[in-house]
């Protein structure tokens, strides 16, 4: 990846300075269109100037931050939206406002984080995917009986709820 060039931001930088989308593209990595994505989808929000160019709260910063992490953990945006939509939009989120977020987002991890370790033991046996291919298919779903009660991975979603 290739490094910004070295930003001088000064002392006094504060969470309600306005970043031009340049600043905000270097800063964070995120290409333009995706930050227009972003905004579409109302994960963050731009002020205009008056030359009409977008201008990012800094506080915006911490949103992309997060939404970067989200994808890499595979949470959908649509569910960080969620999440974010309980932020204030007109002023930076408080310290109270984050721990709302992190309840929240604990909750989704763990969820994640159970049907992990859940993939982690049924790799090698039957996650109930209706492919009939390992020996213990037979046994946990002869049949494809699991195919009755959902698509996809039956067992493996089940035993993850
Ligand atoms: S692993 Fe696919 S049905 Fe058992």
């Amino acid at each position: 990846m290739q490094m910004p060039a070295e930003r001088s931001v000064p002392e006094s930088a504060s969470p309600e300075d306005r970043l031009t989308l340049g600043e905000v593209v270097a800063r964070t990595g995120v290409p333009a269109s995706a930050l227009y994505f972003y905004e579409r989808e109302g994960l963050i929000f731009a002020e205009r100037s008056a030359g009409n160019q977008r201008l990012y709260r800094r506080y915006m910063l911490r949103r992309v931050a997060l939404i970067l992490v989200a994808k890499r953990l595979g949470i959908r945006l649509g569910d960080v939206a969620a999440i974010f939509a309980t932020l204030p939009t007109d002023r930076a989120p408080s310290h109270l406002d984050w721990e709302r977020v992190s309840r929240s987002w604990k909750r989704e991890l763990e969820g994640r984080r159970r049907y992990i370790e859940n993939l982690e033991h049924q790799l090698v046996g039957c996650i109930g995917c209706g492919c009939l291919s390992m020996r213990a298919c037979g046994l946990l779903n002869p049949g494809d009986g699991l195919g009755k009660r959902g698509q996809g991975p039956v067992r493996l979603d089940e035993a993850s709820r």
